[in-house]
Protein backbone atom coordinates (compact mmCIF):
# COMPACT_ATOMS: atom_id res chain seq x y z
CA UNK A 1 0.00 0.00 0.00
CA UNK A 2 1.39 3.57 -1.20
CA UNK A 3 1.71 5.84 2.24
CA UNK A 4 0.49 9.58 1.39
CA UNK A 5 2.46 12.34 2.66
CA UNK A 6 1.57 15.51 2.71
CA UNK A 7 3.92 18.56 3.04
CA UNK A 8 3.39 20.02 5.68
CA UNK A 9 1.04 23.62 4.78
CA UNK A 10 3.27 26.67 5.39
CA UNK A 11 1.80 28.44 8.00
CA UNK A 12 0.22 31.62 7.16
CA UNK A 13 -1.62 34.21 9.64
CA UNK A 14 -5.27 34.64 9.44
CA UNK A 15 -7.92 37.07 9.93
CA UNK A 16 -8.58 37.66 13.51
CA UNK A 17 -4.84 36.25 14.43
CA UNK A 18 -2.22 38.65 16.50
CA UNK A 19 -0.06 40.15 13.83
CA UNK A 20 3.19 37.96 13.77
CA UNK A 21 6.45 40.01 15.98
CA UNK A 22 9.29 40.66 14.34
CA UNK A 23 12.48 42.60 14.90
CA UNK A 24 13.71 44.06 11.31
CA UNK A 25 15.84 46.66 9.63
CA UNK A 26 14.14 49.26 7.71
CA UNK A 27 15.22 52.75 5.89
CA UNK A 28 13.75 54.68 9.51
CA UNK A 29 15.89 52.24 11.42
CA UNK A 30 15.14 49.32 13.22
CA UNK A 31 11.21 48.18 14.18
CA UNK A 32 9.81 46.15 16.12
CA UNK A 33 6.68 44.85 14.86
CA UNK A 34 3.83 45.09 15.99
CA UNK A 35 5.01 46.41 19.74
CA UNK A 36 6.43 49.65 18.31
CA UNK A 37 2.64 49.97 16.38
CA UNK A 38 0.27 49.90 19.46
CA UNK A 39 -2.62 52.18 19.42
CA UNK A 40 -2.13 52.87 15.93
CA UNK A 41 -3.62 50.95 12.89
CA UNK A 42 -1.20 49.63 10.28
CA UNK A 43 -0.85 48.50 6.76
CA UNK A 44 1.82 46.18 6.40
CA UNK A 45 2.41 45.77 2.78
CA UNK A 46 4.99 43.87 0.50
CA UNK A 47 5.68 44.40 -2.88
CA UNK A 48 8.02 42.46 -5.30
CA UNK A 49 11.09 43.82 -5.85
CA UNK A 50 13.06 47.51 -6.16
CA UNK A 51 13.13 49.39 -9.20
CA UNK A 52 10.16 47.89 -11.17
CA UNK A 53 7.53 50.03 -12.07
CA UNK A 54 4.34 49.19 -11.04
CA UNK A 55 6.33 48.75 -7.24
CA UNK A 56 7.43 52.22 -8.03
CA UNK A 57 3.64 53.49 -8.88
CA UNK A 58 2.53 52.04 -5.66
CA UNK A 59 5.50 53.56 -3.55
CA UNK A 60 4.54 57.26 -4.87
CA UNK A 61 0.76 56.37 -4.07
CA UNK A 62 1.56 55.31 -0.48
CA UNK A 63 3.85 58.38 0.13
CA UNK A 64 1.43 61.06 -1.42
CA UNK A 65 -1.62 59.44 1.07
CA UNK A 66 0.65 59.25 4.29
CA UNK A 67 -0.70 61.90 5.76
CA UNK A 68 -4.47 60.73 4.71
CA UNK A 69 -3.63 57.20 6.51
CA UNK A 70 -2.02 59.22 9.76
CA UNK A 71 -5.27 61.04 9.77
CA UNK A 72 -6.89 58.12 10.52
CA UNK A 73 -4.08 56.74 12.76
CA UNK A 74 -3.16 54.32 10.49
CA UNK A 75 0.76 53.81 9.73
CA UNK A 76 2.48 52.60 6.71
CA UNK A 77 4.85 49.59 6.62
CA UNK A 78 6.46 48.46 3.63
CA UNK A 79 8.75 45.10 2.64
CA UNK A 80 10.36 43.85 -0.01
CA UNK A 81 12.89 40.76 -0.41
CA UNK A 82 15.72 43.39 -0.84
CA UNK A 83 18.49 44.91 1.32
CA UNK A 84 18.49 48.51 2.69
CA UNK A 85 21.26 49.78 0.35
CA UNK A 86 18.80 48.64 -2.90
CA UNK A 87 15.72 50.27 -0.73
CA UNK A 88 17.77 53.45 -0.24
CA UNK A 89 19.18 53.69 -3.83
CA UNK A 90 15.53 53.02 -5.13
CA UNK A 91 13.77 55.94 -3.04
CA UNK A 92 16.45 58.25 -3.70
CA UNK A 93 16.01 57.44 -7.57
CA UNK A 94 11.83 57.77 -6.76
CA UNK A 95 12.58 61.20 -5.19
CA UNK A 96 15.12 62.82 -8.11
CA UNK A 97 13.69 61.18 -11.37
CA UNK A 98 10.19 59.76 -11.37
CA UNK A 99 6.90 61.35 -12.22
CA UNK A 100 3.83 59.51 -12.13
CA UNK A 101 0.36 60.98 -12.45
CA UNK A 102 0.39 64.41 -10.81
CA UNK A 103 2.84 62.83 -8.38
CA UNK A 104 6.97 64.14 -8.62
CA UNK A 105 9.36 64.86 -6.44
CA UNK A 106 7.87 61.82 -4.10
CA UNK A 107 9.97 61.24 -0.99
CA UNK A 108 9.03 57.91 1.14
CA UNK A 109 9.59 58.56 4.54
CA UNK A 110 7.45 55.66 6.29
CA UNK A 111 9.93 52.54 6.49
CA UNK A 112 10.60 49.98 3.73
CA UNK A 113 11.39 46.69 5.59
CA UNK A 114 14.88 44.79 4.58
CA UNK A 115 14.01 41.19 4.23
CA UNK A 116 16.60 39.79 2.42
CA UNK A 117 16.68 36.62 4.42
CA UNK A 118 12.95 36.66 3.56
CA UNK A 119 12.59 35.62 7.36
CA UNK A 120 9.12 38.36 7.36
CA UNK A 121 7.74 37.81 3.95
CA UNK A 122 7.66 33.68 5.03
CA UNK A 123 6.51 34.41 8.32
CA UNK A 124 3.90 36.35 6.44
CA UNK A 125 3.27 34.22 3.71
CA UNK A 126 3.44 36.65 1.12
CA UNK A 127 5.98 34.37 -1.13
CA UNK A 128 3.74 32.20 -3.33
CA UNK A 129 5.53 29.65 -5.36
CA UNK A 130 3.41 29.07 -8.09
CA UNK A 131 3.97 32.99 -8.88
CA UNK A 132 7.36 33.47 -8.29
CA UNK A 133 9.59 31.46 -5.71
CA UNK A 134 11.98 34.46 -4.94
CA UNK A 135 9.77 37.55 -4.68
CA UNK A 136 7.10 38.78 -2.15
CA UNK A 137 3.47 39.23 -4.38
CA UNK A 138 1.72 42.20 -3.51
CA UNK A 139 0.17 41.40 0.16
CA UNK A 140 -1.66 43.71 2.63
CA UNK A 141 -2.16 43.50 5.77
CA UNK A 142 -4.32 45.50 7.73
CA UNK A 143 -3.63 45.74 11.42
CA UNK A 144 -5.61 46.91 14.34
CA UNK A 145 -4.14 49.06 17.77
CA UNK A 146 -4.09 45.68 19.28
CA UNK A 147 -1.97 43.87 17.29
CA UNK A 148 -4.98 41.95 15.81
CA UNK A 149 -4.77 41.37 11.84
CA UNK A 150 -8.31 42.66 10.59
CA UNK A 151 -7.85 42.33 6.57
CA UNK A 152 -5.27 40.62 4.12
CA UNK A 153 -5.56 41.33 0.47
CA UNK A 154 -3.52 39.69 -2.36
CA UNK A 155 -2.88 41.25 -5.69
CA UNK A 156 -0.34 39.51 -8.16
CA UNK A 157 2.41 40.99 -9.87
CA UNK A 158 1.13 42.36 -12.71
CA UNK A 159 -1.28 44.20 -11.02
CA UNK A 160 -1.20 47.38 -8.70
CA UNK A 161 -3.27 47.96 -5.74
CA UNK A 162 -6.15 49.76 -5.24
CA UNK A 163 -5.80 52.94 -3.14
CA UNK A 164 -9.15 53.77 -2.92
CA UNK A 165 -9.71 50.18 -1.21
CA UNK A 166 -7.21 50.48 0.96
CA UNK A 167 -8.86 54.24 2.55
CA UNK A 168 -11.93 52.18 2.10
CA UNK A 169 -11.21 49.19 4.06
CA UNK A 170 -9.64 50.96 7.11
CA UNK A 171 -12.69 53.69 7.11
CA UNK A 172 -15.16 50.44 6.86
CA UNK A 173 -12.97 48.77 9.83
CA UNK A 174 -12.92 51.75 11.72
CA UNK A 175 -16.78 52.87 11.82
CA UNK A 176 -17.11 48.58 12.27
CA UNK A 177 -15.10 48.89 15.17
CA UNK A 178 -17.06 52.43 16.56
CA UNK A 179 -20.56 51.76 16.23
CA UNK A 180 -20.98 48.28 16.26
CA UNK A 181 -22.25 48.34 12.65
CA UNK A 182 -20.91 46.31 9.50
CA UNK A 183 -20.48 47.68 6.38
CA UNK A 184 -22.52 46.70 2.89
CA UNK A 185 -21.36 45.97 -0.50
CA UNK A 186 -19.29 48.97 -1.65
CA UNK A 187 -20.22 51.00 0.86
CA UNK A 188 -19.00 54.52 1.23
CA UNK A 189 -18.77 56.77 4.09
CA UNK A 190 -22.11 58.88 4.56
CA UNK A 191 -24.04 55.58 3.00
CA UNK A 192 -26.48 53.68 5.78
CA UNK A 193 -24.81 50.88 7.61
CA UNK A 194 -25.82 47.11 8.76
CA UNK A 195 -27.15 46.43 12.25
CA UNK A 196 -26.10 43.28 13.25
CA UNK A 197 -29.26 40.86 13.19
CA UNK A 198 -30.91 40.85 16.41
CA UNK A 199 -29.89 38.31 19.22
CA UNK A 200 -33.58 38.04 20.63
CA UNK A 201 -37.31 37.61 19.15
CA UNK A 202 -38.42 40.56 21.19
CA UNK A 203 -35.46 42.80 19.98
CA UNK A 204 -36.07 41.37 16.57
CA UNK A 205 -40.21 42.55 16.65
CA UNK A 206 -39.41 45.75 18.17
CA UNK A 207 -36.78 46.43 15.33
CA UNK A 208 -39.19 45.33 12.82
CA UNK A 209 -42.09 47.92 14.43
CA UNK A 210 -39.76 50.27 14.42
CA UNK A 211 -39.16 50.92 18.18
CA UNK A 212 -35.10 50.87 17.69
CA UNK A 213 -34.45 54.96 17.35
CA UNK A 214 -32.80 55.35 13.79
CA UNK A 215 -33.05 51.63 12.62
CA UNK A 216 -35.11 50.76 9.28
CA UNK A 217 -35.77 47.36 8.70
CA UNK A 218 -36.53 45.46 5.81
CA UNK A 219 -36.86 42.02 6.99
CA UNK A 220 -36.16 40.70 10.29
CA UNK A 221 -32.18 39.98 9.48
CA UNK A 222 -32.21 42.68 7.12
CA UNK A 223 -31.91 46.44 9.41
CA UNK A 224 -29.81 49.31 8.60
CA UNK A 225 -29.29 53.10 10.15
CA UNK A 226 -27.58 56.27 9.01
CA UNK A 227 -24.42 57.01 10.26
CA UNK A 228 -23.14 60.91 8.77
CA UNK A 229 -19.51 61.35 7.88
CA UNK A 230 -19.14 63.64 10.38
CA UNK A 231 -19.83 61.23 12.90
CA UNK A 232 -17.46 58.62 11.35
CA UNK A 233 -14.36 61.57 10.92
CA UNK A 234 -15.34 62.22 14.31
CA UNK A 235 -14.70 58.59 15.66
CA UNK A 236 -11.71 57.64 13.67
CA UNK A 237 -10.09 61.26 14.40
CA UNK A 238 -6.74 60.18 15.79
CA UNK A 239 -6.57 60.69 19.64
C1 LIG B 1 6.58 45.70 -11.13
O1 LIG B 1 6.45 46.16 -9.99
O2 LIG B 1 6.58 46.40 -12.12
C2 LIG B 1 6.69 44.22 -11.28
C3 LIG B 1 7.36 43.47 -10.33
C4 LIG B 1 7.47 42.10 -10.49
C5 LIG B 1 6.91 41.49 -11.61
C6 LIG B 1 6.21 42.24 -12.53
C7 LIG B 1 6.10 43.62 -12.37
Amino acid sequence: MTEIQAAPAPTMPRIGDPAPAFTASTTQGEITFPADYAGRWVILFSHPADFTPVCTTEFMTFASLEDKFADMNTALVGLSVDGLYSHIAWLRTIKERIRFRDMSDVEVTFPLIDDISMTVARLYGMIMPGEDSTKAVRAVFIIDPKGIIRTIIYYPLSTGRNFDELLRVVTALQTADAFSVATPADWRPGEPVIVPPAGSCGTAKDRMAGHEEGVTCIDWFFCTKEISEEQIAEAIRVP
